[in-house]
């Protein structure tokens, strides 16, 4: 058990991490570059990387045609940018589940999934900056005197640029010249993370729904990064992690609207004592209680499947 996680932890790399666990040299003739997303690392057309493109880069398609067709209201380029800026989020976050995913479902291959996951993240972070452009008509001066004096967007930029420097180094001939620095360049997707989240939180207007929510899907993160390696799977350890999680969340959002707002910060953080209010870290807690769950669904599929190829093998066609 214990070298099995030595061994997870070894190829245990972060945001566009390359998604290599052993280090393999780059082909001299490709630098081991894989020519399109579906494709893996055989060049055989993979079902799941394409499923999982296409699933990823729907809601982006889709904003883009609902501003091509007039679809997002008064102010479409300003509704454009708060959306892809969520999406941009969204991915980077998902692509840091890539590592407990592939821990606590005993799912190797989820690591094979980092790379394009962090480069769609980056994809849409690009488009938040062309969409605020588009915002501002176009005039790069405006853009950039905004970046320039305004912390928020000032952070936002220094977000995409951390983001750039990690897709460029996210190639496999990347992580071969780079050795060792490699691991430690792409840990600071976490920093970049939490960057963005507090970029989410001072871009919020009345309400920071969605920053708390993502604020509190990173401290589940933060959280199991914590454990020891024998842990990270365990459906116990799991399970306790839901509410200190959600409490997490909720002390945020309290801190948030306290320190940051003139909102009603108790009225809010006694909202989550409410039963029939969803609220962000509600929807942390259950995400957490149903990860807990994985480790056991992933052992009852497995045996049903070991027994179902036994009856194949014993009753011959
Ligand atoms: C040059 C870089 C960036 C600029 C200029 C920028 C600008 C903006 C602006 C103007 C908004 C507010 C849109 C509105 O009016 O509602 C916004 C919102 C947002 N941005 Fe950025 N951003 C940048 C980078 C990023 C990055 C790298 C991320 C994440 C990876 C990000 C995530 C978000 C999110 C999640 C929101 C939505 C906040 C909310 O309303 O809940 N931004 N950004």
């Amino acid at each position: 058990m214990a070298d099995r996680n030595r061994r997870r932890q070894g190829g245990e790399a972060l945001g566009m991490s390359a998604t290599l666990p052993r280090k393999s040299a780059p082909s001299p003739r490709t630098g081991g570059a894989v020519p399109w997303p579906w494709l893996d690392k055989g060049r055989r057309f993979s079902w799941l990387r394409f499923g999982v493109l296409v699933f990823f880069l729907a809601p982006g398609l889709s904003l883009l045609a609902m501003l091509a067709t007039g679809g997002l209201g008064a102010e479409p380029w300003k509704a454009a940018t708060r959306q892809s800026g969520e999406l941009a989020l969204r991915l980077l976050i998902v692509t840091l589940a890539v590592t407990p995913l592939r821990w606590i479902a005993e799912w190797p291959k989820a690591a094979t999934l980092r790379r394009m996951l962090g480069l769609i993240a980056l994809g849409y972070a690009a488009l938040h900056l062309v969409l605020y452009t588009g915002h501002l008509a176009w005039d790069l001066l405006a853009v950039v005197t905004e970046i320039a004096t305004r912390v928020y967007l000032t952070l936002g930029f220094a977000v995409l640029v951390g983001l750039c420097v990690l897709g460029w180094t996210s190639t496999d001939a990347a992580q071969a010249r780079l050795g060792r620095r490699w691991k430690k360049l792409h840990q600071i997707a976490y920093p970049l993370t939490a960057a963005a989240v507090l970029h989410a939180f001072l871009q919020s207007k009345a309400s920071a729904d969605a920053a708390v929510l993502m604020a509190g899907l990173f401290v589940w993160m933060m959280a199991w990064r914590r454990l020891e390696g024998q842990w990270r799977g365990d459906g116990r350890a799991l399970l306790a992690l839901a509410p200190i999680a959600a409490l997490g969340t909720a002390a945020l959002e309290y801190a948030w609207y306290a320190l940051a707002t003139k909102l009603p910060a108790e009225r809010i953080l006694m909202a989550n004592l409410e039963p029939d209010l969803l609220r962000p870290a509600h929807v942390v807690f259950l995400a957490a209680v149903g990860v807990a769950a994985l480790p056991f669904l992933v052992r009852v599929g497995r045996r049903l499947a070991a027994r179902l190829t036994r009856r194949q093998v014993r009753t011959p066609v």
